[in-house]
């Protein structure tokens, strides 16, 4: 990162510019059909490379599915109203959805694809559109050691199901039960923690070899479960895994921003139409695609970290998944910026993104 010595600083000494090489998300959810005229343009304006979640309805579970489904994102792109830039750096990276049905060849024809990156395992009933996951690791052996033995990662969504399980104990249950199996099971896997919102999840990674890294969304960094139930239930705020308590924002923020390469930049950017979020069963996702970076900036700068923002933006991902850093780059300045009350959306609905209206002290400059 270049902190522009140039510009005035702040009492603090905290520059009031930053130049990053450009970022990636490795965490992404751009939906599919109507949806991607919305969200691929978002993405583009901020990301090179962007890991797209498979968890559509049917879900992306083979290598031809995601070929598919990269085409149509790239036909939204070229409609998209962004520079030419950001078109031509803009590089959508596919997963598949693991089943219970993924083979060993499923997992060959996508390391050779060349354009699937990973592969998702929700359990199955975890999360949205997750209906289709895995029932029980038992079913999955024969396609973990064919990823371990092409190197193809495993993201994993880190949260147990059972029904007596409280919401919030949910990732560590995880963690405890299942993870470390997986990691002595398979020792050369290389694993991601997906949106990890617990100390426990944070400790856990820590713990384990180069081959095991977490990505951490803005909402996490930001908020905690008080900004989503104190004072009135703020569907906005409501994601999975769910806010947690303040101590285990605190923590995410520490480990985000200590400069450690296992935890990078993943939005979990999660589009649903602003009426069934606000609704009596509201979905699950918060969106943040276009804003994510002013929002991560905003929650290094609080505790004084923006010379860190570089690390987790744009290099300790690329270099978990063996990629070439980017070339280009972006600058952020600390210039206030309101975020949109919502955008346009699909046939006629909107989107409403995370912290809708709020003013952000950083913002990306033009
Ligand atoms: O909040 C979430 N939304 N968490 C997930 O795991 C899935 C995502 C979605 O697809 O909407
Ligand atoms: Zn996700």
């Amino acid at each position: 990162m270049t902190a522009n010595t140039n510009t005035a600083t702040s009492s603090s000494d905290t520059p009031n510019e930053i130049t990053l090489l450009q970022p990636d998300d490795w965490h992404i959810h751009l939906r599919d059909g109507e949806a991607l005229a919305t969200t691929v343009a978002h993405a583009a304006n901020s990301f090179n490379r962007v890991i797209c979640m498979p968890n559509l309805v049917p879900p992306v579970k083979t290598a031809s599915d995601a070929i598919a489904y990269r085409q149509r994102i790239l036909d939204a792109l070229t409609q998209a109203d962004i520079t030419k830039q950001r078109k031509d750096e803009f590089n959508p990276r596919m997963t598949l959805y693991f089943t219970d049905n993924t083979s060993a060849t499923d997992i060959k024809n996508a390391a050779e694809s060349g354009i699937v990156q990973a592969v998702k395992l929700y359990p199955a009933g975890a999360t949205t559109n997750s209906a289709d996951g895995v029932t029980d690791l038992k079913h999955c052996t024969q396609a973990l050691e064919a990823m371990q033995k092409y190197g193809l990662p495993l993201l994993v969504h880190s949260e147990v199901t059972h029904a007596h399980v409280d919401i919030f104990d949910r990732e560590k249950q995880f963690v405890d039960s299942t993870l470390g199996q997986i990691v002595r099971d398979y020792p050369e896997l290389k694993i991601v923690v997906e949106h990890i919102t617990t100390s426990d999840a944070a400790d856990f990674v820590l713990a384990q070899g180069d081959n095991v890294a977490a990505t951490i969304t803005p909402q996490h960094l930001l908020f905690n479960r008080n900004h989503m139930l104190v004072g009135g239930i703020k569907p906005h705020f409501y994601c999975l895994p769910i806010l947690k308590k303040a101590t285990h924002q605190a923590r995410l923020l520490e480990v985000a921003t200590s400069g450690n390469r296992k935890f990078f930049l993943g939005t979990d950017s999660a589009p649903h139409a602003t009426h069934k979020k606000e609704n009596a069963c509201g979905c699950a996702g918060c969106y943040s695609a276009n804003i994510a970076l002013p929002l991560y900036a905003t929650a290094f700068d609080s505790v004084g970290k923006i010379d860190r923002l570089e690390g987790f933006a744009s290099i300790f991902g690329a270099e978990f998944y063996g990629l070439p850093l980017n070339t280009s780059h972006i600058t952020l300045h600390k210039q206030p910026m309101t975020i949109a009350s919502s955008y346009p959306y699909m046939d006629g609905s909107t989107l409403t993104p995370l912290s809708a209206g709020e003013t952000l002290p950083w913002s990306i400059k033009a």
